[in-house]
């Protein structure tokens, strides 16, 4: 019997007695096994599996280093790669696994990488998008989905969810995360990893494992440019950037991807603070720490190391365990070791993080478990995994203004005229990250409304948003000459009852390299908008973007505004059933719109300061001489069609020994004529501590469907958790003192009470 056979046979026995827990703690047969393997292999080979190469089709970042695929063939055969990225569909996995079984020395499985931003093929809303359900279940639910569609295309892990917390809204890659608020943010990021891991034992073939990315404070880059630098104090740090870290972590997250960002002049892949002395030892991650694409030949360019040596020194004794694309550990990290520049218990420990997770997936097992044609045909694009994204693209809209009653449009009996070229695109709903989807699937609004046979609908197009159909790699480019639809469009508004227009940014016009430094309506959208209302105001402004966008005019002049993001393949359905009052929208905001770009970053978390009065015409106190200090639409706000009421909220007692947990109550009531939900959402203030509080920290939020004229009570309880923060040592404490409870349906409007904790 040959080794491979034994460790096949050994491995099947210990994943029925014993499972990986959610704890990061470690499996004693499985470390075994590692021990028996490690003893074998030579120290390139140990390197091989810190290797990644991409994939032969797909590039998500600058040119690939592993050359041809011939060349990758090669290399897979010498033992030298561990991983491959964005390889996809059960023939090519298979492909390149049976080399790495079956034609090299000690036969170690590959564990094959992908992008599953936001699903794999049956896309689901855009990440940010789906953080404004604030529903757990239904993200968990997009998770699975997503999940179940990549591993029956022979994927094993994901490199999401992606968590970095930010408030600025210039950065592109908002669309990928939950927003700025780091509880709401915490909770997502555990709802997702439950999605992708499941129970965390990989006894499912469809479950694959997650990736914490990117580590750390990507979301706090400065002037939200792409790749660049992050100033950023430990407050900030432990506070707002970490916490999503650690539910991740908490929740049994497999691995975390370095950010491409300095932080306060170091690279995030040579951080030992951020990697060692916190993820790795603090946090007791056991999984293993993928570089970012090249992150770790960038840090030359950076000015920080002098040469592929150095960067490939920093990057592994900083803990960063494998090699994305950067091709610098294969060829410097073996020789390193034998110089003694490095010393071998850094590549013992990557290569051992990284077979545990090999381990864990069951890929020692059966390398092959994952590839199965016929669960590739019947899982991807089934009829249930449309259902549950459509079921998440109507949970993730957002009702930010609706007077006159505008909405919802009546299904018959009114002459609807939709306008803009974003209403018929079936590519740009799709948003962006998208690899393994087709262009041109998503259900687009026009087909949508198309549904409502009664409907009295009519589409002109009357603006094209941008003047070519944009790509992943490409720039996008916004129309901001061609006015040839106007005339057409304004003849159509003459004799509309009510006119949807779909504006907004492109879907490839967020996500990464996509800054922008103006949160305007692109082009010439706001010209043609304001042209139609000369003629007609009575508009519903259908919003796509994967950011928050200045629309200071729309607000102040249009009646009905629906956010609608980037809503993946079902994106038209889903607007439509909430135009035409099918679905009751719910979505609240997971980050504040500012009124201008000068007002980024805008956040709900900020600090009181010194001088936070707003009278007395004294010029002398926090504010702006030329804008509103407040924004637009503050963290949490989203209407519905039916109104609730909020009762005062009361707090079990008025003071607490520290431990105790306050519980805090509120009677919420349905007060309009829909059926609907609503998203109650608890705040609280730490009035004076060590380290000064923001004026409010979401900590507790509660989806409460309720029918009209329905009440119900809902009880918050604070727990340390709640209660404490990180000092600027990074200890976690909770402080005496008196505290604000306050309750309401954003974080702008709410009731509030008062206690003490002794
Ligand atoms: C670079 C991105 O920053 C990262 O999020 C992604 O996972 C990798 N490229 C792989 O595509």
């Amino acid at each position: 019997m040959n080794f491979k056979r034994i460790l096949f046979i050994s491995a099947m026995n210990m994943l029925t007695v014993t499972q990986v827990n959610a704890q990061q703690k470690l499996n004693p047969e499985i470390e075994k096994k590692i021990d028996v393997l490690m003893s074998k292999m030579t120290i390139d080979e140990k390197v091989g599996q810190m290797n990644q190469y991409n994939g032969f089709w797909d590039v998500t970042g600058p040119t690939p280093v592993g050359g041809s695929a011939e060349q990758k063939y090669e290399n897979i055969k010498k033992g030298l790669v561990g991983s491959m990225l964005t390889v996809r569909g059960v023939k090519e996995v298979r492909a390149v696994q049976k080399i790495a079984v079956e034609q090299t020395r000690l036969g170690i499985p590959l564990i094959i990488g992908f992008d599953v931003i936001h699903g794999y093929k049956t896309l689901s809303p855009i990440p940010l998008a789906e953080a404004a359900s604030w529903d757990l279940k239904a993200i968990e639910k997009s998770a699975e989905v997503a999940a179940s569609e990549a591993a029956a295309s022979g994927i094993n892990w994901t490199f999401g969810p992606m968590m970095d917390i930010s408030r600025d809204a210039r950065w592109g890659r908002l669309m990928e995360g939950a927003g700025e608020d780091p509880f709401l943010g915490g909770k997502i990021a555990a709802a997702r990893v439950k999605g992708f891991q499941g129970d965390n034992s990989f006894s499912s073939p469809l479950r694959i494992a997650a990736t914490a990315k990117h580590f750390a404070a990507y979301g706090f880059i400065e002037g939200g440019l792409e790749y660049n630098s992050a100033e950023i104090g430990t407050n900030t740090l432990y506070n707002q950037v970490l916490p999503p870290f650690k539910e991740a972590v908490d929740a049994g997250i497999r691995s975390v991807m370095n950010s491409f960002n300095t932080i306060n002049g170091v690279p995030a892949t040579a951080d030992k603070h951020i990697l060692r002395d916190i993820l790795k030892q603090k946090w007791a991650f056991s999984g293993f720490v993928i570089s970012d694409w090249a992150s770790i030949r960038e840090m030359i360019p950076w000015g920080y190391s002098k040469d592929e040596n150095a960067a490939a020194k920093a990057a592994v004794e900083a803990g960063t365990d494998m090699d994305m694309e950067s091709g610098i550990y294969v060829p410097y990290l073996a020789e390193l070791v034998k110089q003694g520049k490095v010393n071998e218990s850094y590549i013992d420990e990557a290569c051992r993080r990284i077979l545990r997770v090999k381990f864990e997936l069951g890929l020692f097992d059966d390398p092959y478990r994952f590839l199965d044609e016929k669960r590739e045909k019947e899982v991807i694009g089934s009829k249930a995994n449309h259902e549950a994204v459509l079921d998440m693209a109507k949970k993730s809209i957002v009702l930010l203004k609706n007077e006159k009653n505008l909405l919802p449009l009546k299904k018959s009996g009114q002459k609807i005229l939709l306008l803009g070229s974003l209403a018929e695109s079936k590519n740009s709903p799709l948003g962006s990250w998208r690899i393994a989807s087709d262009n041109n699937t998503a259900v687009s609004v026009l087909e949508g409304m198309k549904q409502y046979k009664e409907s009295d609908l009519q589409y002109v197009k009357g603006i094209n948003t941008t003047t070519e159909e944009p790509t992943f790699l490409t720039e996008v480019q916004y129309n901001t000459t061609d006015r040839s639809g106007f005339e057409e469009a304004k003849k159509a508004a003459k004799n509309a009852d009510v006119i949807v227009m779909v504006l907004g940014e492109h879907g490839f016009g967020s996500g990464e390299a996509r800054s922008r430094t103006d949160l305007n309506l692109p082009g010439l959208q706001e010209e043609f908008m304001k042209e139609i209302y000369k003629i007609n105001p009575n508009i519903v402004l259908v919003l796509n973007n994967g950011r928050p966008l200045t629309i200071n005019w729309a607000d102040e002049n249009i009646p009905a505004i629906v956010e609608a993001w980037q809503l993946g393949i079902q994106a038209g359905n889903a607007v439509a059933q909430v135009l035409y009052g099918d679905y009751n929208p719910s979505g609240k905001l997971p980050m504040t719109f500012p009124r201008n770009v000068g007002q980024v970053p805008i956040y709900y978390n900020h600090m009181n300061t010194g001088r936070p009065f707003d009278k007395d015409n004294n010029v002398f106190w926090t504010h702006y001489s030329d804008s509103e200090k407040t924004p637009l639409y503050p963290f949490g706000y989203g209407l519905s069609y039916t109104t609730f009421e909020y009762s005062q909220p009361v707090i079990n007692k008025n003071q607490f020994q520290k431990g105790e947990k306050p519980v805090v109550s509120v009677t919420i009531k349905n007060t309009g004529k829909y059926a609907g939900k609503e998203v109650a959402q608890l705040y609280i203030h730490d009035e004076f501590a060590s380290v000064a509080r923001p004026v409010k920290e979401l900590k507790g939020f509660e989806l409460v469907e309720l029918k009209p004229g329905e009440s119900k009570a809902i009880q918050f309880s604070l727990t340390d958790k709640e209660l404490g923060f990180y000092d600027n040592s990074g200890n976690f404490i909770v402080e005496s003192g008196t505290f604000k409870a306050m309750i309401g349906g954003n974080s702008a409007e709410v009731k509030q009470v008062s206690f003490e904790i002794k």
